[in-house]
Order: structure tokens, then sequence, then C-alpha cells
């Protein structure tokens, strides 16, 4: 998983925190409460038992030991997708799904282009000295440390998928998190990557973002490592398989693709046997320079032989044990950087594995659960600690229907995503596949990359709709961590609420935004399916993630002693589940979303409201269409939720349609005039970081293109400025029309 919680720091586009009157949200809150759920508690006989004996069941019957073995299964061999255990693991799953009592369960095949290293031949990094001899080289692989699974032979060696092939030999450049702006910076002190190779440290924005930019300013290759700074503890020795520290010669798998929208060869399109693909060659998805990540030991080793004739600024530096210079020059003259990459890009078949529990009243109507279960080695945090809680939802969901003969209202899906770490493809395949019928259908989609990541708290990121779901359902589960209970915290809620609050709402935890890197892309950013992502955490992210030692002995030993952390993830996923599927009106708090688009218009219009006026463009028609749609969405709340009769089935039905729908309207079929592959013209990510939020995300990316800079004259977009913001005017205007009008 990627979360957006380590990338704050380049979180600067546009992202209002929470509203500006949250009392507006607390009323509209307690009448959402009344009307919906209360109601939907107690208006009918039919849902009001099973709302509630059904989530105080599943919070009963969730069990670690469960959880435990089901990790140990998915942890005892490498999943990397398109290899024999990816089918087997999908296999499993459908077994498990269909164990458990789901009505169906199936494995569901993409052909898909991946990419793997050569077998037996390494990756490497090399100090060549002035006789052209060897002095120093990366070991290519990482030494098992923790336990008996990481000695397996399918382990694959040190790569970074779709990387390009081939060998450089040149001078170094350190270029900081290789950012546009680094780059600038490195300009402006007479430094030019160009011709030689970039060593760019990893964190702030993904990966694949900062190999297209090293390329793009005309680097040769990229190194990359990730700093001490955030992979060891004052005691640098305690790394794994004691702590969760990661050991010096940990390095970081994870693809260097810049794919949206899935499988490279199959766009817009499902890689299905009839799919017509595009050629390989030349691909813009696919880099040209060869890249490879090393551990920071190995990495030290590195920076120790770069020239200190142009050091570092200070806040270019970390922990790293060795001198941050830029280079591009080596200590010793003749000497050279070699970087030998040996990866081969293959078509191959991956699976996802879909199981469904019918609805008993809609069973058209769909809340989808989420977890990809590919790894690099073992993921056993990630994604594994999800895909472990996920089946064991499964078993307690089958478990009751069994025993209580109950089903839920809404039909359950529960979906295990492949190939998720080369590009989200299993799940953008299957979106793009069925993008028809989730449009039609889909109410939800709860996403769990990683259920546990640390132990400190819950964090989640959601779609403003759902915000709310989030907190409220935490307040049900158990605390799992004993000290905290002691405290006097008893539920995941009330931990949570130390760690993080909003900034306006009070008495709330802060509820992020979804942003990129995740299974939901397909979902919300092309579809238009409210989302959230959630988990247990300690800080963003674990330091061995995408490494070998993100193993069982991390999750059982280290992060979650006992997987209680598990246990309540699961059980958070599993409630949220069920008020979904089982509450007689959908619980989406659409006036959160009118408070969310009214704070973001207000930011974008105060950091580029000057600049847009400057070149004739005015906000006006997103505001008076955003105003009809905050009047709508009162008008909808106060006098058509409150009166429904929930007796009349064609009334409520008619009621929940509009709310499942409203987030479609967000969608622009003709896709952000900056990446045509996403749609949704208030949440998708910007083109220059793919795993950053921003808020209008169409416009600001073409903001920043033409620059702030009046002088700049670029008047085509200053052109697709004006007609985006058409759009946008028009897909708010109707939005609101949507929830009281016709026509
Ligand atoms: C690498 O170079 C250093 C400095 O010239 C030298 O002291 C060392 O012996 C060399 N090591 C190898 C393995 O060649
Ligand atoms: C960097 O060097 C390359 C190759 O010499 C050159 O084409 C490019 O213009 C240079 N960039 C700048 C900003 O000087
Ligand atoms: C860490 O281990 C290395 C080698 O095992 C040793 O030389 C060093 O003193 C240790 N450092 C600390 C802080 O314990
Ligand atoms: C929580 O995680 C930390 C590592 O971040 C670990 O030291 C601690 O023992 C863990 N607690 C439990 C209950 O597993
Ligand atoms: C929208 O924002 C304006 C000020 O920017 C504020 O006066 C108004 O109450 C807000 N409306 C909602 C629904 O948040
Ligand atoms: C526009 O100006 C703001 C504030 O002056 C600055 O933070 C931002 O980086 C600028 N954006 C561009 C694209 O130049
Ligand atoms: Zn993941």
């Amino acid at each position: 998983m990627w979360s957006n919680q380590d990338l704050s720091e380049t979180k600067t586009m546009l992202e209002p925190s929470k509203k500006s009157d949250y009392w507006i949200v607390g009323i509209a809150l307690i009448i959402f409460f009344t009307s919906g759920i209360l109601i939907g508690r107690y208006g009918t006989s039919h849902d009001s038992q099973h709302v509630l004996d059904v989530k105080q069941l599943v919070i009963d019957q969730i069990s670690t030991d469960q959880i435990s073995s089901n990790l140990r299964y998915l942890t005892s061999t490498p999943h990397v997708a398109g290899t024999a255990q990816d089918l087997l693991q999908a296999e499993w799953m459908r077994d498990r799904f269909l164990e458990a009592g789901l009505d169906e369960a199936k494995t569901v095949p993409y052909d898909v282009l991946l990419s793997y290293p050569l077998p037996g031949v390494m990756n490497k990094v090399s100090l060549i000295d002035d006789h052209g001899r060897i002095n120093y080289t990366t070991a290519g692989r990482q030494p098992p440390l923790g336990s008996p699974e990481e000695y397996s032979e399918d382990i694959m060696h040190n790569f970074n998928a779709f990387s390009a092939s081939g060998v450089v030999e040149g001078n170094v450049v350190y270029v900081h998190y290789g950012r546009k702006k680094d780059y600038e910076f490195l300009l402006s002190r007479g430094i030019n990557v160009s011709g030689h190779i970039a060593l760019i440290r990893l964190g702030v924005i993904f990966r694949g973002s900062k190999v297209e930019l090293a390329e793009r300013y005309g680097a040769i290759g990229a190194i990359l490592f990730s700093d001490r700074i955030e992979k060891t503890s004052q005691d640098r020795n305690f790394t794994y398989p004691d702590s969760w520290w990661m050991p010096g010669t940990g390095a970081e798998y994870g693809h260097v693709g810049r794919l949206r929208g899935g499988d490279l060869l199959t766009p817009y399109y499902p890689a299905i046997e009839s799919a017509f693909r595009i050629n390989e060659d030349n691909h813009p998805g696919l880099p040209k320079i060869p890249v490879l990540a090393i551990g920071y030991e190995e990495a030290e080793v590195i920076l120790r032989h770069i020239s200190p004739e142009n050091p570092a600024p200070t806040k270019w530096g970390g922990k790293m044990d060795a001198p941050y210079n830029i280079g591009p020059n080596l200590r010793y003259p003749g000497w050279k950087v070699r970087l030998d990459v040996s990866i081969a890009n293959e078509r191959r078949t991956t699976f996802n594995t879909i199981g469904i529990l019918k609805g008993s009243v809609e069973d058209d109507r769909y809340v989808l659960l989420g977890n990809h279960r590919d790894a690099w080695t073992f993921g056993a945090l990630d994604p594994s600690s999800g895909t472990a809680s996920m089946i064991e939802i499964a078993r307690v969901f089958g478990n009751i229907k069994r025993e209580q003969n109950w089903r839920p209202r809404r039909t359950i899906v529960f979906c295990s995503w492949g190939a998720h770490e080369y590009g989200l493809v299993g799940s953008y395949e299957w979106t793009q596949q069925h993008a028809k019928v989730l449009n039609q259908r889909a109410v939800a989609y709860l996403n769990v990359d990683t259920a546990v990541s640390g132990n400190r708290t819950l964090f989640g990121n959601a779609f403003p709709t759902l915000k709310h779901l989030l907190v409220d359902t935490a307040k049900l589960i158990p605390n799992p961590n004993v000290n905290e209970v002691k405290f006097g915290r008893k539920t995941v809620f009330d931990t949570w609420i130390t760690q993080s609050r909003d900034r306006e709402i009070v008495d709330q935890p802060s509820v992020g935004n979804l942003g990129g890197g995740s299974d939901f892309e397909g979902f919300s950013y092309v579809v238009g399916i409210p989302a959230v992502d959630f988990g247990y955490m300690t800080n963003g992210a674990y330091p061995t993630r995408y490494s070998l030692y993100d193993s069982y002995h991390l999750a059982s030993n280290i992060v979650d002693r006992g997987f209680v952390h598990h246990q309540a993830v699961a059980r958070m996923w599993a409630v949220m589940a069920i008020t979904l599927s089982d509450s007689t009106v959908l619980p989406f708090d659409i006036l959160a979303y009118a408070s969310y688009l009214n704070q973001s218009l207000s930011l974008l219009q105060s950091r580029y409201g000057g600049v847009l006026l400057q070149n004739g463009v005015s906000l006006k028609h997103v505001r008076v269409s955003l105003d009809h749609f905050v009047f709508a969405v009162k008008n909808f709340n106060n006098n058509v939720l409150k009166n429904v009769d929930h007796s009349d089935i064609m009334a409520v039905r008619r009621i929940n349609d509009k709310l499942m729908y409203l987030e479609r309207f967000f969608i622009d079929p003709k896709g952000l005039p900056e990446h045509p592959e996403t749609n949704h013209i208030v949440f998708s990510t910007s083109t220059s970081d793919s795993h950053t939020f921003s808020s209008f995300a169409g416009l600001v990316d073409l903001i920043v293109k033409v620059g702030n800079n009046t002088e700049v004259d670029d008047p085509d977009t200053w052109i697709k400025i004006r007609h985006h913001l058409s759009v946008v005017a028009f897909l708010i205007g109707e939005a609101g029309r949507s929830l009281n009008g016709d026509f």
C-alpha cells in the first residue's frame, strides 16, 4: 500500500481541511442520524434487529486465532503476481470463501504486462576505479535474517519492476527526493543531471514519478535509496529481526512504471482474451533508463565516494553515515559508478478472487470490500494483514448466515486483487471490465490495503460522504490496546481522537482524503464510487515495507503480538460493511460533500483566483452551481430524507438511488484534461506526482502547468482551463439538480 500520511510534504495543492462551520455539519449529522440511522434501526421491524444484532455478533466472532492462521498460510511463500503462488493463493481464497458459505466465489484471470528480474543475474550498483576495476558492488539480494521462509528459492533478487534493462556508467548527482523543485534548485546552482546517474532518496513522491523526472532531466540511470532517518531508531543496530527497523541491506522492491489505469497494454479496457493490445515498444508508461533500489548501507558507500565540491543543503540531509554531497564528480579522479540492470517485461496471467454474499432485499446493490493479495515477497503486513482479515470476515458472515438465517439487505462482494504492486492492475482491469454494472449498482467500496502497518492508532481516508461512517464505527470497536483501556480509552475511537483531531469539527479525529496508490482508484476516480481506506498504523509507512522482511515474524512477534490490532481492523471493516448493506436508507452524509466542495472552492479562489482573473477567467459559474448544490443538499436532507416512508419500498429506493448516484455526477466521461485515464473532477491525483491528492485536480494541474506567472503566454492551456471550468460548473450543477428536480 501507499498511504498519504507519508506524503504530507507534497500535499500542497488544494486540500481543504474540514468545514469552517462545524455546527452545520453537527446539525446535519443529527438530522442524518435521526432520519437515516435511527429510522434505519427502529423504523421498520424488518431490519431493526439485524442491524443491531449482526454488528455485535460480528464483533464477538472475529477471531485472532483465525486471522493468525490465515496469515501464517499467506506468508509461507512469496506471492508475486503472475507466479505460480499467485494462482495458488487466489484459489485458496476462493476455497475459503466457498467454505465460509458465500453464495459464489471465483478466480478471475487477466493477461497483463508484468516485469521480473532475470533468474540468477544480479542487478547491481558498482564503483569502478580509475583502472576500470570494480572496487565495490552491492549485494543484489537481501540476506535472510528472521525466519526459515526467508531462504526460499522463490524470492526474487532486488529489482524494480518495469525498469529499463542495461548497463550505464557515469558520475552521480544526489538529487534529494528527485522532485521538480530539486532539479530546479540544482540547475540554479549550475548542476545539470543530464548524462549522469541520479541518486534519489525515496519518500514524499511516488518512486515512478521520481524516475520519470530523472529521465526528463536527462539522467542516464536512477539509484533509489531510503535514508536511515526513516529506517532506523536511535540504536542503529536494533533492526529486524529484533525490531521492526530496516537492516542496512534491506532494499525496497516496487514498480517504477508510470501507468494509470492498470495494464499498460490495454488502457481503458480489460485485459481479457479478446482485448486489443498496444505495442510495448516505446510505450510512454515504461521508463527508458535503468533503475535500482539499494539498501541504505550500500547507498552510504556511494555517497562517501561523491566529491565534496558541492555540499548538499542541510535540509537535503538525513541520518546517513556519510556526507551529503551533490556531485556530479566522484571523490577520486577517473572513478565511475556503474548501474547494471537486467529485467524482462512479460505478459503473464494474474488472478483476482471474487466472493459474493447475496442481499436479501436489494441483491442488485453492492457493497464491496477490497484488498490486494500480491506482494513482492511475503507481504505480511502489506497486504496480507488485510487479506487474512478479509477471509475472517467472510467466515464470520457465513457463520451468521448459517446460524441466524441472516442475509444483508444489499449484496456484499469480497474482492482480492492480483498485481496491485505492478500498478493496481487487478483492480483496474476488473473495474474496467465491469464499469457499467458498477456504475449502475455499486454503493460503496471499502478498501483495506494494509490492515496493520503499526499499532498506535486507527487512521482513515475517505470520500466526504463516508467520513462519518469511519468515525462512528470506531466508537463501536473495543480498543485492542490494553494500556489504552487502562487509561479509560475503551474504544478504537478513544485512542484515535488522542492522535489526530479534525481542525474544524470538535471531538472528531481527522479523516483524510483518499489520494492515490491503492485499489480504490478504478472504483472512485473512474466510475465515481465513494470509497474509504483505513487500518492501524504508527506513523505512516513501516520501515521494512516492500522488503524481504515484511514477514510473519514481523507481524506476529513485533508489530501485533496476539493479532488484536488485526482483529480491531477486521471488526471495523465488517461493521462498516453491515452498516452500508443493512441500513434501509444509505448512511451517506451528503452535506459533508457540500461543505467540502465549498471549502475547496474557497481555497481555489484564494490561491488561484488572482491569476485566473488576470487571464480573464472567473470562477463565478462554479460558485453559482455550488450554491445551488448546497441548497439542493439541504433541501433534500430537510424535506425529503426526513419525510421518507420507510415502509414504501419504491420511496426508499428512489432516495437511495439519489444518494448512491450523487458521486457519479462528478465523473467527466471525457477524462481530466491532463490525464484522461481518470475522470473524477473533484478527487483525483495530480500529474506531477501520481500519488498526491488535490481537489479539482484537473483544474489545478492545468493552472500549475501554465504557472502563476502572467507573463507566460500559453493560450492553449488557458483555453483548456476555461473549458474544464465550464465542465466543473456544469457537473456540480447537475449533481444538485439530481437531488430535487428532474431536468
Ligand atoms: C577500493 O578503493 C580503496 C581506495 O582506493 C582501496 O583502499 C580499497 O582497497 C579498494 N577496495 C577494493 C576491493 O578494491
Ligand atoms: C543540461 O545538459 C543537457 C546536455 O548537455 C542540455 O541539453 C540541457 O540544455 C542542459 N540543461 C540546462 C537547463 O542547462
Ligand atoms: C553496530 O554494529 C557494528 C557491527 O556489528 C558495530 O561495529 C557497532 O559498534 C554497533 N553500533 C552500535 C551503536 O551498537
Ligand atoms: C507495537 O509496535 C512496536 C513497534 O513499532 C513494538 O515495539 C510493540 O511491541 C508493538 N506492540 C504490540 C502489542 O505488539
Ligand atoms: C460556504 O462557504 C461560505 C464562505 O466561504 C460560508 O459562508 C457558507 O456557510 C459555506 N456553506 C457551507 C454549506 O459550508
Ligand atoms: C503560485 O503561487 C503560490 C503562492 O505565491 C506558490 O505557492 C505556488 O507554488 C505557485 N504555483 C506555481 C505553479 O507557480
Ligand atoms: Zn499494499
